[in-house]
């Protein structure tokens, strides 16, 4: 089954990069040019996604207008002679479909998701984490469509992190399939160095049935007090399995602040408008640390 739909939680308050997200939601910050969740929804348009859900909050408004149409702005513009720069603008807004509903209170992960359950309704749906942002020559969320066409089950996006450094994230366990494929029997949010499965850690996308929601509906808090969404993808991958899949490009957490230096100086320095200042910049820098 082709999924068309996706779900990107950006309901989060940015708490490690304040005071930044004080007003400014961290999913607006820019990598260059380019907002953070700009980079995400066109990864999901080039997977063929064509409707999208954000799941927003209080003061996260500037998503709503960044996908919208700006008709002064296009106009003046236009009237200075600015016809590309116009264009690429106003064709924003038709990346995709994109809708928005509010989390009233963030509850974590899980709970965002599930803000999404009316929208998704019977249909299966991608969900890409509004910090994570992935650069590469594919689409990481088309990878894992792909694995979920060809294998029918909810698929986990999946990056190797050092073993010192996993218990900020997840690890899977997993078991090798015919094909090569990962397939996931467990899994455990934040685990502690005796906890760990696997080197690999869930990392910003995954793909899930509809069947995710009434498990999420029953899924009491987890690590942080939140709902955690690793929580409900275990009991989905007891129950039906699911499919592990290391997807190619770079991901960076546009959550930290390390996150976002990495993402603006990987994007600056093959930038075709400032690349040789940046790469300049960066080796006088160098030679000077
Ligand atoms: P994070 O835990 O990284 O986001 O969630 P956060 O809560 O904003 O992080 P802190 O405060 O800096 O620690 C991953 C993704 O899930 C969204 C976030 O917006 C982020 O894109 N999220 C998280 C929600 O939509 N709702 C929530 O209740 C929690």
């Amino acid at each position: 089954m082709k999924i068309t739909k996706a779900v990107i939680p950006a309901a989060g308050l940015g708490t490690r990069v304040l005071p930044a997200t004080k007003s400014i939601p961290k999913e607006m910050l820019p990598i260059v040019d380019k907002p953070a969740i700009q980079y995400i929804v066109e990864e999901a348009a080039a997977a063929g996604i064509t409707d999208i859900l954000i799941i927003t909050g209080r003061g996260k408004s500037a998503m709503e207008d960044h996908f919208d149409r700006a008709p002064e702005l296009e106009e003046r513009l236009l009237r200075s002679g600015k016809q590309a720069l116009c264009d690429e603008v106003a064709g924003i807004s038709r990346i995709a479909n994109i809708q928005y509903v509010r989390q009233k209170e963030t509850k974590g992960l899980g709970h965002a998701v599930l803000c999404a359950k009316s929208f998704a309704g019977d249909d299966p749906f991608a969900v890409l984490y509004g910090d994570d942002v992935v650069i590469g020559e594919k689409s990481a969320t088309g990878e894992l469509c792909e694995a979920f066409e060809r294998y029918g089950k909810g698929v986990l996006g999946l990056k190797k992190i050092p073993l010192d450094k996993i218990g900020k994230y997840s690890s899977v366990r997993y078991e090798t399939g015919p094909d090569g494929e990962k397939q996931v029997g467990d899994m455990i949010e934040k685990p502690s160095p005796d906890q760990v499965m696997s080197p690999y850690a869930i990392i910003g996308r995954v793909v899930l049935p509809p069947s995710i929601f009434e498990i999420l509906e029953r899924t009491a808090p987890g690590a942080g007090g939140e709902i955690q969404l690793t929580d409900a993808m275990r009991e989905l991958a007891v129950r039906e399995g699911m499919i592990g899949v290391e997807y190619s490009g770079t991901r960076f957490d546009m959550g930290s602040k390390a996150g976002i230096i990495e993402a603006i100086l990987t994007v600056g320095v093959s930038h075709p408008e400032i690349g040789p200042e940046v790469r300049e910049l960066i080796r006088r820098m160098a030679a000077s640390l």
